[in-house]
């Protein structure tokens, strides 16, 4: 694809382009932890989007999606939100690196990628960090790429009005081969952790579904917590997240919290704790140990945080029922997209099988499945 896409920018621009890849991310466990401050564990996957640009020097932005066969321009001296969703991505960066004082001239870009859209591999985070990196790179701004991973994510709040975290950003410019990224959404500190492959694999379910509200209950859900940090805070002024709080201070104010809001707030304060103990698992090599949190994670998000779907329960069921899965669980915003589910290698093929026939028959759904490869970050292409 990606020849395909330069070719693509030679024919409707007429000059060589620079090129770069971003990729989409999984996360293994950490989930609605990262716009609380607390701890998340993704990893950068072969599922990416490809960028070819370069400047054309004039003051227009012009954009081609390689896989909706569309085109647009841009004036730059005056960049607002569009009606075309694809392009509210790339806009969003543009918006961003303008701000900052950046002089982003004129440019021509085709792009394009397999990333599957809404399945919750953060596509979205995949365009906007190659374009990030990309517009870095064409005009030598220089800039870091924790500064541009920060862009890409107000891009989103600006652009997309998904108010996310880090988490997805960062994973797709920080990503590394063979590895899990272990962030920590307060300090930014961030450690890689070395994935030992060789037994398993990473497959992903895709639900193909996405339901609705998955955009208004995410931003429902910031709120909630909010709500129970504002709680705690009067007793413990040196929480300001719910990173900061433990289950402890929560059982002692309990009564205090409307039950739904407390239900939220243990979820992501053992969320934080799983990330911990699924790490120091990581790093002594025990697998098993580390799918069981994955499974612990999933009924959190189910029953306490209230993110996921009778279609991702469902196959997380399913999972349980192998013992050739360590561990499965619903993967990012919820309310659809995929499962990650840790499955031994000797067994792949009958998973992937059994996860297919079983979807089919009890939701009439047509399965997708992906292998999750991890690599680099965002990079030039080669
Ligand atoms: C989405 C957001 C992330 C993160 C996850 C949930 O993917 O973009 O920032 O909050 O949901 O963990």
């Amino acid at each position: 694809m990606l020849k395909e896409i330069e070719a693509k920018f030679r024919e409707l621009y007429n000059q060589e382009p620079v090129v770069v890849r971003s990729p989409g991310r999984v996360n293994l466990i950490g989930e609605h932890t990262d716009y609380n401050e607390g701890f998340v564990l993704p990893a950068a996957i072969n599922k990416e989007m490809f960028f070819a640009m370069a400047p054309n020097g004039t003051n227009t932005f012009r954009a081609y999606s390689f896989n909706l066969e569309e085109r647009a321009d841009f004036d730059l001296s005056q960049v607002k939100p569009s009606d075309m969703g694809w392009a509210n991505y790339l806009l969003g960066v543009v918006a961003q690196l303008q701000r900052a004082g950046h002089n982003v001239k004129g440019f021509d870009v085709v792009f394009g990628g397999n990333v599957p859209i809404g399945a919750g591999l953060s596509s979205s985070a995949a365009l906007e960090c190659g374009m990030a990196f990309g517009l870095n790179e064409i005009f030598g701004f220089g800039i870091e790429k924790l500064t541009l991973v920060k862009m890409a994510q107000k891009a989103e709040h600006e652009y997309a009005g998904v108010m996310c975290g880090i988490m997805d950003q960062f994973a797709s410019m920080f990503g590394k081969r063979d590895h899990a990224i272990k962030l920590d959404c307060r300090s930014l500190e961030y450690a890689y952790y070395h994935l030992a492959m060789e037994d398993y694999r990473i497959v992903l379910c895709d639900t193909q579904v996405k339901h609705s509200l998955a955009s208004s209950e995410y931003n429902t859900r910031r709120k909630e917590c909010e709500a129970g940090v504002a709680i705690l805070h009067r007793y413990y002024p040196e929480v300001l997240s719910l990173r900061g709080a433990t289950l402890d201070m929560l059982a002692q104010h309990q009564q205090e919290f409307d039950p739904v809001v407390y239900r939220r707030c243990t979820y992501v304060v053992s969320e934080n704790n799983r990330v911990e103990a699924a790490c120091a698992d990581l790093a002594r090599g025990d697998m098993k140990s580390f799918g069981k949190r994955m499974y612990a994670s999933h009924e959190g998000l189910q029953h306490d945080y209230e993110v996921s779907c009778p279609e991702l329960d469902f196959l997380v069921e399913q999972a349980k029922r192998s013992d050739k899965v360590l561990g499965a669980r619903m993967m990012g915003g919820g309310f659809g997209g995929c499962t990650i589910n840790l499955v031994q290698i000797d067994a792949l093929d009958t998973f992937v099988q059994q996860m297919e026939q079983a979807y089919q028959q009890r939701f009439g759904i047509t399965l997708k499945t992906y292998i999750a490869e991890i690599v680099d970050g965002s990079s030039f292409a080669e």
